[in-house]
């Protein structure tokens, strides 16, 4: 996705200006085309040689340096830009920038901008909360710079709240959505994901293998796509995408009912979780004791409902993707699937194969709709969420 996108990094004087270093080494990993700007308070922090040697390319810093070539580099730097991020962001070029002020490089870069702009702000609590401070954020957020959110933990100087820069990987998920183009924007997408709990007392659970690694990417994708992501998830190891509502689940019930409240407003609904099949008939309020003698013990099951079954059924104008995980008779299965549940089209794979099913980070998938299947490679599950996203761009345009 950021393949020779052109990010200029713009760095104020604060002490997380050494973690855009590593922000400059992510976007690399990404294969961008990074540039930075530093005020003179941030080589205060990190030597102007650290970003240079990291984004392959001169760092600017003082706006009256003898012209290289002969471009107004002010100019040509804002033209290069397909996104500029100003990480971190300190109270004092916040004001600026709101104000218009174009006393350094890097406020008069932004005064010439014409790309998007996203302000990582750090700072101690106090000064966030500042009303000034406050103002300045608001008024910029106006003007569509994007703001954002900061961590809450340990600062610098010892107090602990919120004005923490948040992560250079938060971040650039921020600059993925910053560059992408927004085909699914204003679309309201549930994505549910990972294997539901089904308790049988307080300690133990029936739970599945499944990681929620292919809604996640699903999620993220469909994110960076200007969608509004409302993941519904069972509890995974897996951090949520930035800029998604995660609405936290634990058994089928609850799944059910977190699609049943967001349904109405959706438009798309899709859905790679595992939600368990059963749960215990009996639940034990109590740890449930070994008792003497007892070598089996037995416990009885209810069906849960089938969440995509249901709302599939009710689906109107929305878009309803399911998938299915089999371990023989894979197209066969899936495709009974596909009609009873009243799907788009289902995503059906092969568990047994090396590379496909729960934990692995590929998947080999076999995508059936009403005119039958379609095999694909094994891929990536980031790669099959935008194979996926891509197919459901497609309906959406056969339908308008
Ligand atoms: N699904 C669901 N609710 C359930 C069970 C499954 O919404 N209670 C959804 C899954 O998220 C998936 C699809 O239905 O998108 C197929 O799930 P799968 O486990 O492959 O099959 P089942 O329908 O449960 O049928 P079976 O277990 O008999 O294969």
């Amino acid at each position: 996705m950021l393949k020779d996108k052109n990010i200029l990094l713009c760095v104020t004087g604060g002490i997380a200006a050494y973690k855009a270093v590593q922000l400059v080494s992510l976007l690399k990993k990404a294969s961008a085309n990074v540039k930075v700007i530093m005020t003179e308070h941030a080589c205060k922090f990190v030597t102007p040689l650290t970003f240079q040697t990291m984004s392959e390319n001169p760092v600017y810093v003082d706006m009256f340096h003898p012209l290289s070539n002969m471009d107004v580099e002010h100019i040509s730097l804002a033209k290069w830009a397909d996104l500029i991020v100003v990480a971190p962001a300190t109270a004092n070029t916040i004001a600026k920038i709101n104000l218009g002020i174009g006393d350094n490089m890097l406020t008069t870069v932004l005064l010439a901008k014409r790309s998007p702009v996203l302000i990582a702000p750090a700072m101690n609590t106090k000064m966030m909360d500042n009303p000034v401070n406050k103002k300045h954020l608001k008024e910029l957020e106006d003007k569509d710079f994007i703001i954002l959110p900061c961590g809450d933990g340990r600062l610098a100087c010892g107090d602990i709240g919120t004005g923490k820069m948040l992560d250079p990987e938060q971040i650039l998920e921020y600059i993925e959505i910053g560059v992408s183009s927004p085909d699914f924007k204003d679309k309201n997408i549930i994505i549910t994901a990972g294997g539901t709990r089904e308790a049988l007392d307080p300690v133990r659970y029936l739970g599945n293998r499944s990681t929620g690694k292919m809604g996640y990417a699903i999620a993220r994708e469909a994110r960076n796509r200007g969608a509004n992501v409302i993941l519904i998830t069972a509890p995974t190891s897996l951090t949520p995408p930035e800029g998604v509502k995660v609405v936290p689940v634990e058994s089928t019930k609850d799944m059910y009912q977190a699609v049943e409240d967001h349904f109405e407003k959706s438009d798309i609904f899709i859905c790679p979780a595992a939600p368990a099949d059963y749960k215990a008939k009996h639940y034990s309020d109590h740890k449930i004791k070994k008792t003497q003698g007892d070598d089996t013990l037995v416990v009885e099951f209810d069906r849960n409902p089938d969440i995509l079954q249901t709302f599939g059924n009710k689906k109107g104008n929305r878009i309803v993707v399911g998938f299915a995980a089999e371990s023989q008779k894979v197209t066969d299965y899936a495709s009974k699937k596909l009609n009873k549940k009243n799907l788009d089209f289902i995503v059906a794979n092969n568990i047994t194969k090396k590379g496909a099913g729960f934990s692995s980070d590929t998947n080999i998938v076999t995508i059936i709709d009403k005119e039958g299947p379609h095999e694909l490679e094994m891929m990536g599950k980031d790669e099959l969420a935008k194979v996926i996203m891509d197919k459901i761009k497609g309906i959406l345009e056969q339908k308008s």
